[in-house]
């Protein structure tokens, strides 16, 4: 199947009251295991490199990008690429060119009228080059690299405000702070539904989540339910990774190859993903 753009999945995604799943990608066995859990849930889903990912990879997108290209371009299921997180404008300015869809920029920690201009300039970039752009309002708390007293923890995003942002900077989708932090380990966060019902109708733009992997199921389905068309997940991806190599590797001290250990993680990949497909897909205990 060839690669798809984020915009019709949203799109889909807006029409159908349900959310794209967009995974975090770090090595390629992350791309294949993503890929192989959205084909046995028959779902399209977005596979998303963050700037932290591709400092780790030496600064550069464009190999880690191309594998997942190629996975998409195989797949059975639409797959989206999505560079996620970016501060940096140079490695924003490489993303049409590496092969992504869309980007988030990420100016959430700026002061808001800062925001807004930066936000604003990036969105006349990305549209220039046919890319659809997700932005941030309000703080999604938890993330080591941002500077955490510029933004309390808490922060909620305000609906007029948002209304007021997404006029201002053009931007496409908007990621908003209800209530999830990033990284979490447990899955005790508790999503603000009604602030999320409030922020959609005040926008009309799809709503992302970030830090979905601190959120209990029921919440996540919740959330679906009060506007959320995009639903953010690493963490968990990469406790089932790790926790699968650590548990290879107990059962066989003397290992060396490394297919075989990562075999059990990239399958342990599928498993957390085609089963949250399940949970973003689901009518809400209320609902149904
Ligand atoms: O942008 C990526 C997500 O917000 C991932 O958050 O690692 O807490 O699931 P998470
Ligand atoms: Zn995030």
């Amino acid at each position: 199947m060839p690669l798809t753009a984020t915009r019709p999945l949203l799109v889909d995604a807006t029409a159908g009251g349900t959310a794209v799943a967009a995974f975090n990608v770090i090595t390629l066995e992350y791309a294949e295991g993503i890929v192989a859990g959205a084909e046995r849930a028959g779902r399209p889903v977005i596979l998303q490199l963050s700037e932290n990912a591709s400092t780790f990879h030496g600064g550069d997108p464009r190999p880690i990008t191309a594998a997942m290209r190629a996975l998409a371009e195989r797949s059975a299921v639409p797959v989206a690429l999505h560079l996620d997180h970016v501060e940096d404008v140079e490695l924003l300015h490489t993303a049409a060119d590496a092969g992504f869809g869309s980007v988030m920029f990420d100016a959430g920690r700026l002061p808001y009228e800062d925001n807004v201009a930066a936000t604003r300039a990036a969105a006349q970039w990305a549209h220039d080059q046919g890319l659809s752009i997700e932005a941030e309002l309000g703080y999604v708390g938890g993330k080591a690299t941002q500077v955490q007293s510029a933004h309390a923890a808490g922060v909620r995003t305000d609906p007029a405000q948002a209304a007021e942002f997404v006029a201002a900077t053009g931007v496409d989708a908007l990621a908003v702070a209800v209530g999830s932090s990033h990284a979490m380990t447990s899955r005790t966060a508790a999503l603000d539904h009604d602030l999320i019902a409030r922020i959609a109708a005040a926008t009309d733009l799809p709503l992302v989540l970030h830090g979905s992997s601190g959120v209990p199921d029921d919440d996540l389905a919740a959330a679906v339910v009060a506007g959320m068309r995009k639903i953010n997940i690493g963490t968990m991806l990469s406790v089932a990774y790790t926790s699968a190599i650590r548990t290879a590797l107990a059962a066989d001290p003397a290992a060396t190859d490394p297919r075989r250990y990562l075999a059990q993680a990239r399958a342990a990949i599928a498993d957390r993903a085609a089963a949250m497909f399940h949970v973003i897909g689901r009518p809400t205990p209320t609902s149904s």
